[in-house]
């Protein structure tokens, strides 16, 4: 059985966070109003995020957290230690959205068992929802054969100089949201002054653009890192600004090529 899933379409990225850093900053979206905030074993900031979560004071039903399972962590009994671990570090009794973080590189994996045990530590109450991370689209059609609907998520590089529409077609149409990670493609955005141009004209920003192009699709989330306070501020107004066609238009006409995160444990991309 399916639980709806209620998952706030701007979170907080907290890849590179780290320590008293990552616990302010945590703290600090929360009472900008953050809601949802997406962790990882790998980023080695758990325990500093779940201090973060606790020190704004606001309750942990209105908090959407999201934690991963790493690659090489992928038998039952390793993805069983990792949730445990993860839940301690954050002093949390269920994370919200529990991903595989990346597919295993082992030709030898056995997915079926690692999504099984996915579903076993949702039914423990460990997580709400379930889901994977880098998925392509093979990958996403062998899950879904396995888990089906309990698959809430695919969380994927997705910005404006990335396509990923085959993957988007997929999410969409088996009612799963996409996540989008480096969303801002990791900050620098002064190689495309198209979006300057079309911020000047709503008075926002050109990261604000970028956002407002990936919250205008249909079940896609962004989930942007930022450590300023500004920043922070900025990316969660992203969500009132509205383009219109003809911005859309010149966005989707951006090269669609630049992939950031390309390590040579990667699945075969999609193109
Ligand atoms: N599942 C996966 O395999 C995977 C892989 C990569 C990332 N992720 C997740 O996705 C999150 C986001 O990706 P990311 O951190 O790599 O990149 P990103 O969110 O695309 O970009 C972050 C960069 O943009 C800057 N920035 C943020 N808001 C800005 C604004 N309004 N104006 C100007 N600059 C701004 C940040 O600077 P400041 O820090 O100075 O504010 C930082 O340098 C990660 O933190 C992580 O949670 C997941």
């Amino acid at each position: 059985m399916t639980v709806t899933m209620h998952m706030p379409r701007i979170g907080l990225g907290t890849w590179c966070l780290l320590g008293e850093q990552a616990t302010d900053v945590v703290t600090q979206a929360i009472e900008l109003g953050y809601r949802h905030i997406d962790t990882a074993p790998r980023y080695d900031n758990e325990a500093a995020v779940g201090a973060g979560i606790i020190q704004s004071g606001v309750k942990r039903s209105e908090l959407f957290l999201t934690t991963k399972i790493w690659h090489d962590q992928l038998s039952p009994v390793a993805m069983e230690r990792s949730a445990a671990t993860s839940l301690e570090n954050l002093q949390m009794d269920y994370v919200d959205l529990l991903l595989i973080h990346w597919p295993s590189t082992d030709s030898n994996w056995n997915m079926a068992a690692s999504l099984e045990a996915l579903v076993k530590i949702q039914q423990q109450g460990w997580a709400k929802h379930i889901g994977v991370a880098n998925f392509t689209v093979p990958l996403l059609q062998q899950a879904w054969g396995i888990v089906g609907e309990q698959l809430a998520v695919n969380q994927v590089e997705y910005h404006i100089s990335l396509q990923q529409k085959a993957v988007l077609g997929f999410t969409q149409s088996h009612n799963m949201m996409l996540t989008a990670y480096c969303p801002l493609a990791r900050g620098d955005l002064s190689q495309f002054p198209v979006l300057q141009t079309i911020a000047d004209k709503y008075g926002v920003t050109a990261h604000q653009v970028a956002l407002a192009w990936l919250l205008q699709q249909d079940q896609v989330a962004v989930i942007p890192k930022a450590s300023s306070c500004e920043h922070l501020h900025n990316n969660l107004q992203a969500a009132q600004l509205q383009l219109d066609a003809h911005d859309v238009a010149l966005i989707n006409a951006l090269p669609k090529n630049i992939r950031t995160i390309h390590p040579d444990f990667s699945p075969a991309w999609d193109v």
